[in-house]
């Protein structure tokens, strides 16, 4: 990596944790708040607190790399060409957000040329703060963490995730939940694919896979990954595209066999099946 480039990550590293921080403040105060409103009877902050978040997500960016271009979610694409490209969600776990339970995460990635350069995800209930940067290695509060060693499917802990349109898609990844569940020491689903990717980095889950999400949801999170020695492949086992949607994360010992067992769900569902 060039010199110009690797400022550049520097740089970006302190703005993208400022950043996260900032945010989880952010969303801190208003799901404090919402508890309160709910409490009265009220409903729906999640779109305040998503739109607050991002702003102050973009607007740190963007004071610093005004010529980067933007992924996020609320705002959709900078129609800007630059080779670095920074892929935001500003609240991951909106429903349980929404429901005030504690579990939502900020997440922030840097992309060079299509490549994972830089993954933040800030857990902002429990003030728990996961970094990685290409090649450096992954850390929770600037510890570096690494995946478990569970070797086999059958003792390993999973996590999933479902698709919002579950009601009235047939991919809903239902076979697979059922097919895994009777195959692992159990299968979690707990509502945000960063902090997903975040625990499978940190070694407390031993794989995670999903279908349809958004390159926001996971963009951090599959960095994390694979920055603590995991592996990261599509359903398919092929690399993740720098965009991608379709996700397996595992421990890299349990991999094969979670491919496998996706596989054969993908086999006994021909019509409607998940990739
Ligand atoms: C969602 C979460 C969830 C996953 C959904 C995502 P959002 O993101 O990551 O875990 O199952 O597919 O859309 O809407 O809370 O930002
Ligand atoms: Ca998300
Ligand atoms: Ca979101």
């Amino acid at each position: 990596m060039g010199r110009a480039a690797a400022s550049i990550l520097d740089q970006a590293y302190r703005v993208a944790v400022e950043a996260a921080l900032e945010a989880g403040r952010i969303l801190r105060w208003h799901f404090q708040r919402g508890l309160e409103i709910r409490h009265k009877g009220e409903i729906d902050l999640v779109t305040e607190a998503d739109l607050a978040s991002e702003r102050a997500v973009l607007s740190r960016i963007q004071s610093t790399f005004p010529e980067h271009a933007v992924l996020a979610e609320e705002s959709g694409e900078a129609a800007r060409a630059s080779p670095w490209l920074w892929v935001v969600d500003p609240l991951d776990g909106t429903t349980n957000f929404a429901h005030g339970f504690h579990v939502f995460a900020v997440s922030i990635a840097l992309l060079q040329e299509g490549q994972r350069m830089l993954g933040v995800v800030y857990d902002v209930m429990r003030d728990e703060l996961f970094t990685a940067r290409r090649g450096e290695g992954a850390f929770l509060n600037g510890r570096p963490i690494r995946v478990s060693r569970t070797p086999r499917l059958a003792e390993a802990l999973l996590v999933t995730g479902f698709p919002y349109d579950r009601q009235e898609s047939p991919l809903d990844n239902t076979r697979e939940f059922v097919t895994l569940l009777k195959h692992c020491h159990g299968v979690l689903r707990v509502g945000s694919a960063a902090l997903d990717l975040a625990s499978v980095a940190a070694g407390r889950l031993d794989g995670y896979w999903e279908f349809r999400l958004s390159p926001w949801d996971l963009a951090a999170g599959a960095l994390l990954v694979e920055e603590a020695g995991g592996h990261v492949t599509t359903p398919q086992g092929d690399p993740l595209p720098s965009l991608g949607t379709d996700i397996v994360a595992t421990n890299g010992l349990i991999h094969k066999e979670l491919l496998e067992l996706l596989a054969s769900c993908r086999m006994a569902a021909p019509e409607g099946r998940n990739p």
